[in-house]
């Protein structure tokens, strides 16, 4: 069943070519737990979009690939619907939408699969999955069975979850179910850019569909498509400081932008941060920093783990000095 020395250049979207010592394309929980109880360590690459390999992998590779969505009643006003991990993202939530399931529309065109939405709790124009999140099931490694995972089980954070803290490489999320909205969808249309789209066209009344399309245009106007030009989106999450140390800040830069972020406390665009160290749109070789959005590294073709990795810590430092911020990592570095 298992490939022998694969590279993984088309399996993740930063584009990044190791070897994998080992490598299966898995279509059935069948199949996966057969591996699992053969090879209890293994890595698994879904979607590949929220990665950044720095070096080959000796465990075996497991690209999880299987597919589904189904539909159990809830109520009136909401269905449950349930997707296999290997469902690609967008084409679930196009899915939802022309079935007028209305909740994940604003995450529209996020690069990955079903099943590692949950990890980093995936969010874009106001909305994140733990929104509609109902549960999950996913499959523990050490004892092969299956175990499921509601809301709270998952303690959701900004780009946060219990799979990127304490239950870290322990698990395999084998589907998960949202609770989405049949009628009355509450749109969050208040993102400045949808807002100016909606004005735009006098649309005052839009569907689900309509916001799916805006946030889509707005996403391939600023953001590169990965089929085209290597990025793992967002590549750092956008840091929290002190109201006081934004003040300071504040009066340096009167043009900083930034979000309330709970009491005492500030949200700043690390876009913004990275642009202000002249970064935007620089290339070092086949490394560089997106000439739309700062906040995505870009591979241009042949930029290996480490040439990524050495302009982000590049990044980092640069920042710390000119605004004393930490830029923590979004993507996971393997
Ligand atoms: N900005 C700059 N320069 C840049 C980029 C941004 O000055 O190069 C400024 C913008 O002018 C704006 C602010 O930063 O004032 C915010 O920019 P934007 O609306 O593009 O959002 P973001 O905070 O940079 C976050 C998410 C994105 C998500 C957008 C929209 C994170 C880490 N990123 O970006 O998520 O699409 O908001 O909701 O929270 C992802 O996670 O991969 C991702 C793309």
């Amino acid at each position: 069943m298992l490939k022998k020395n694969i590279s993984l250049k088309p399996y993740n979207t930063f584009g990044i070519d190791v070897n994998a010592e080992s490598f299966a394309v898995v279509t059935s929980l069948e199949q996966l737990k057969k591996i699992i109880s053969e090879y209890k360590e293994v890595f698994i690459l879904s979607g590949g979009s929220n990665i950044l390999l720095t070096k080959d992998i000796s465990k075996p590779v497991i690209s999880l690939c299987t597919k589904g969505i189904e539909t159990h009643e809830h109520d009136d006003e909401h269905v449950l619907v349930t997707a296999q991990a290997g469902e690609n993202w967008h084409e679930f939530v196009l899915w939802c939408i022309d079935n007028n399931y209305g909740g994940i529309e604003n995450l529209s065109l996020i690069p990955g699969n079903v099943g590692t939405s949950p990890i980093q709790n995936i969010g874009a124009y106001g909305v994140e999955i733990k929104d509609t999140f109902y549960q999950l099931e996913a499959l523990e490694i050490e004892t092969n069975t299956i175990k499921t995972f509601t809301a709270s089980d998952c303690n959701f954070g900004y780009r946060d979850s219990f799979f990127k803290r304490e239950g870290k490489g322990k698990y395999i999320i084998l589907n998960v179910t949202f609770k989405l909205t049949r009628k009355d969808h509450l749109l969050r249309k208040d993102y400045g850019a949808i807002r100016a789209e909606l004005e735009k066209t006098s649309n005052t009344d839009p569907s689900i569909k309509d916001i799916s399309d805006i946030i889509t245009g707005i996403r391939k106007a600023k953001l590169p498509d990965p089929k085209e030009i290597g990025n793992s989106g967002s590549f750092f999450k956008n840091p929290v400081i002190s109201k006081a140390h934004f003040e300071q800040l504040k009066q340096s830069y009167p043009k900083i932008p930034s979000y309330p972020a709970g009491k005492n406390l500030i949200k700043v665009p690390a876009g913004w941060l990275i642009e202000q160290c002249g970064f935007k749109g620089k290339r070092f070789g086949d490394a560089g920093v997106h000439k739309n959005q700062a906040l995505v590294l870009v591979n241009y073709g042949n930029a290996s783990g480490k040439d990524i990795l050495d302009l982000a810590q590049n990044i980092q430092s640069t920042v710390k000095q000119k605004f004393d911020i930490d830029l923590e990592i979004e993507v996971n570095i393997i």
